[in-house]
């Protein structure tokens, strides 16, 4: 569940089985998650009136920061004068990210692409004059990146939905069904229409804790979404109709147990564009982040929030570029791999080639001593600097003849092969990796 104060700050935030656990047989899902699984970073992107005054996205009228009709002003502030999708796609490209999931429609209702179900849509309603959504996702799909759709279950604006400020509601449910039918056959109607055509290889639903898998028809909306694209993917958030997990912001301190998991994370403290947020995560501090999430067998999806006139604010390029140089050097390291060592051999971040005959290990820049890998019972083949190419050399300490206890594997980092984020080496084994995990002794 999550709900946010009227800082718009997360105050409560559990991975609830709702979000963790799929009502679907995961060997069902399991085909059609492939390219998910290999992908590993998406980019998400917050585009949306809100961006006109830079507050928070939807929840500041929500949450009485600003009033409905002064937050709804904004819409006379979107021009998109400056859109270029094809620019922002390059730039996804050049990230590194084998998807992109963009905001259809938030809380706020306002939606971001032509939808014939309303009149609340950039096209109508706001200087912008156009879908926003449609010629990026061609663009996308000219560079072989996956297109997500964000789209928001809770409609705030719509007069048949039954919340709408925080304290207040306009009806009960349970009260005015037919009310509820209304509101669902438009929002289902919305789903479909963006199903036949936007065809999104990924739907990114939000908001679902407002109301429950029967209110929402959760199981229909799936169906409507299979029965047009059999292999389109399901957050999360859909009360138990997803295909995988979505933590928000909070990285996990142990390995999730879930097939298939993915941290969204905004690069400052905000979702879309706010000027006043300085609060800009660094590159190192991205990338670490990001290795960790795919060496415990997840994805990152990493947020931008443009501006109104459709930029991308500099930091937040600044960032992508960083992280697409490291991708393009390390790469091997991250797509296509899978979970690493489980905790306790090496004290860092570590993936594995599919095969499991190859590890990586990922190593903070300026690291000065040696790395240690314990319990390893493999022999060493071969120790490269990735991305660079220059050999190490392990040597195997402790290793008693008579002991089926691996000795400890030692390795020297020399500075000069040092990457400016973080080093990865790839150390190739003689079979796939065999670990002990025992206590010691005999
Ligand atoms: C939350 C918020 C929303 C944001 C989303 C991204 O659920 O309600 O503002 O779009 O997280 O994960």
């Amino acid at each position: 569940m999550i709900r946010k104060t009227t800082l718009g700050l997360i105050i409560c935030f559990t991975i609830g089985l709702g979000h963790a656990q799929t009502k679907i047989d995961p060997k069902t899902i399991a085909d059609k998650m492939h390219w998910f699984e290999d992908a590993k970073l998406g980019i998400f992107i917050h585009a949306g009136i809100y961006s006109v005054n830079g507050i928070d996205e939807s929840w500041s009228f929500h949450n009485k920061k600003i009033s409905y009709a002064d937050y709804m002003k904004q819409l006379k502030g979107f021009t998109l004068s400056k859109y270029d999708p094809a620019t922002w796609a390059d730039l996804i490209k050049e990230s590194g990210a084998r998807y992109a999931v963009i905001t259809t429609k938030h809380h706020d209702g306002v939606a971001m692409y032509d939808t014939k179900q309303s009149d609340l849509n950039i096209v109508k309603k706001t200087p912008a004059n156009r879908d926003m959504v449609k010629p990026f996702f061609d663009e996308l799909r000219k560079r072989d990146i996956k297109c997500g759709a964000y789209f928001s279950l809770i409609d705030w604006s719509n007069k048949f939905y039954p919340g709408f400020l925080k304290d207040s509601s306009r009806y009960e449910v349970q009260n005015d069904y037919d009310r509820w039918n209304t509101f669902r056959m438009f929002f289902q109607g919305q789903i479909t229409e963006i199903a036949n055509t936007l065809k999104p290889d990924l739907w990114w639903f939000d908001g679902d804790w407002e109301h429950s898998a029967e209110e929402w028809e959760a199981e229909k909306v799936r169906r409507i979404i299979l029965s047009r694209n059999k292999n389109a993917i399901i957050n999360g958030r859909l009360q138990g109709y997803g295909d995988y997990t979505t933590p928000e912001q909070n990285f996990p301190v142990t390995r999730p147990p879930f097939n298939w998991w993915e941290l969204c994370m905004t690069i400052n403290d905000n979702w879309g564009f706010q000027p006043q947020d300085q609060n800009w995560k660094t590159p190192y501090e991205i990338i670490t982040i990001f290795v960790d999430a795919v060496a415990n067998g997840g994805n990152l999806l990493l947020d931008i929030g443009p501006k109104e006139d459709g930029t991308i604010p500099d930091q937040e390029v600044n960032v992508l570029k960083e992280l697409g140089a490291w991708n393009k050097k390390n790469g091997e390291a991250i797509f296509g791999t899978k979970a690493g060592l489980p905790a306790g051999h090496f004290y860092g971040a570590s993936t594995m080639s599919k095969d499991s005959t190859t590890l990586y290990l990922f190593v903070p820049a300026k690291t000065v001593g040696t790395l240690m890998i314990k319990g390893l019972d493999n022999k060493i083949e071969d120790i490269t600097v990735v991305g660079n190419g220059a050999k190490l050399t392990p040597k195997v300490v402790g290793k008693i003849s008579w002991s089926k206890v691996p000795g400890l594997v030692y390795i020297d980092l020399p500075e000069n092969v040092q990457d400016k984020y973080m080093t990865v080496l790839k150390v190739k084994l003689d079979k796939p990796v065999k670990l002990y995990r025992g206590e010691g002794g005999l």
